[in-house]
């Protein structure tokens, strides 16, 4: 995979820093990130406060953008102007790009003292460390594969949350037969996208997921599996509304909040929203895993620490570390925005059953070998080659183009990536 990163700093050299807490410096940190909906900016702000609690100046720089590609964009363009900002949110494979572009410092002095090694999990570990490094701090674990469904709306069709893809389509055109928007949907490339991934790991299974978005298997892309799974995305598009175009991911879930329409396929940054709201899991609405065999998607989002001067600069990033991964600060944060602590020592008592189910199923996945990193929230794949899927996937999406035809182009497509 081209590193993009490297060819960016290659114009502006940076030496990489031990992030450690100098003495008597003003604690700051200029935080890039793109958490602006309701929950997301609560939970953001959560931060914030513990930051400026222990004497840190937090210089607030949000792009906003579900997904991060717009603040992805701002980010390689501060690089590249030699302004990098202290603090990034960030995920998957582009932390090990910019590690290995020599941007990042490390975190092992925060991580020691905190002892990370005991209370994360293999999986995040391998996601932010680099060459055995701590290079970022991971703040959550969210789950990619959730239906999100109003239980009033789908009561008004004698239906219950689909277990099987099958079902899903029986109920979407009882739904559609009432007057009822069955899919609340986003339409932006990444949310086609998420949509898609569950879609792959239902229709084709965990074997081919991995085969098909991790491994990227040629024969796998252009089977008659991926033709079935473009088969029922041509089916979904006619469960969405005719207004979904460009429509940002939160107001989706506000439509299955508001009982406009029935269910919303997204992470579970979604629960974010309705905790914001005030609406109980269980009650006001549903969280069930899209149907597949036992797969879990994962998706991590984390803080990577960028080089930049200053000893106000290096303590605020060292106390950010230390803050995101405290306990406490995992408790808070999780509740607001949806996921789950990445460390996993966290008392369970305060979350939610959606929660615990999340924190469960990650675990037996873990174990059994079910555990798949997302392709759309850059945790199996990252930079030009989720670009080839979005692509493909958002224009077959948006257009009438065959299931036959996407699966020979996403074939080509990935090719061209790799
Ligand atoms: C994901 C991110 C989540 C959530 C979502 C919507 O990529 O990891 O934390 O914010 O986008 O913006």
């Amino acid at each position: 995979m081209k590193n993009v990163a490297k060819a960016l700093l290659g114009a502006v050299s940076m030496l990489a820093v031990t992030v450690a807490a100098p003495a008597m410096a003003e604690p700051k940190a200029e935080v890039l990130h793109y958490w602006t909906s309701g929950g997301e900016a609560k939970a953001v702000q959560a931060l914030q406060e513990a930051f400026k609690a222990r004497g840190g100046t937090w210089v607030d720089a949000p792009v906003a953008g579900g997904g991060g590609d717009a603040q992805a964009a701002v980010l390689r363009a501060r690089v590249l102007a030699g302004d990098p900002p202290a603090a990034v949110q960030i995920k998957g494979p582009n932390i090990q790009e910019w590690a290995e572009a020599g941007a990042l410092g490390d975190l092992n002095a925060v991580a020691e003292a905190q002892d990370w090694d005991k209370v994360l999990p293999e999986t995040i570990q391998n996601i932010v460390k680099y060459d055995g490094q701590y290079v970022a701090v991971p703040v959550n674990v969210h789950r990619v594969d959730w239906i999100w469904a109003n239980p009033e709306v789908l009561a008004k069709v004698g239906a219950d949350v689909p277990k099987t893809w099958d079902e899903f389509n029986e109920t979407a055109e009882k739904l559609k037969a009432a007057g009822i928007i069955p899919l609340a949907h986003g339409g932006q490339p990444w949310q086609d996208a998420t949509v898609f991934e569950t879609v792959v790991l239902g229709v084709g299974g965990i074997d081919f997921y991995q085969k098909a978005l991790v491994d990227l298997d040629m024969e796998a892309l252009g089977s008659d599996t991926m033709v079935k799974v473009f088969d029922q995305m041509r089916k979904m598009r006619g469960y969405v509304d005719p207004d979904f175009p460009g429509r940002d991911w939160n107001l989706a879930t506000a439509m299955v909040m508001r009982g406009e329409a029935a269910m919303q396929i997204m992470g579970d940054w979604a629960k974010g929203e309705f905790a914001a709201a005030g609406l109980e899991p269980g009650k006001d609405y549903i969280c069930a895993s899209t149907p597949s065999d036992g797969g879990y998607l994962l998706n991590s989002d984390s803080f990577a620490m960028f080089n930049v001067s200053g000893d106000d600069n290096v303590e605020g990033q060292a106390l950010l570390a230390e803050l995101i991964l405290g306990t406490d600060f995992q408790e808070t944060f999780n509740l607001y925005k949806g996921s789950i602590p990445a460390r996993t020592d966290v008392p369970r008592g305060e979350f939610d059953a959606c929660a615990i189910k999340s924190m469960d199923d990650m675990v037996a996945a873990a174990e059994g070998g079910t555990l798949m990193g997302s392709m759309a929230h850059e945790i199996a794949q990252a930079g030009a080659i989720r670009g080839a899927f979005i692509d493909v996937v958002t224009a077959h999406f948006n257009s009438d183009m065959s299931s036959t035809e996407a699966t020979e182009k996403l074939v080509k497509a990935i090719k061209l990536a790799m």
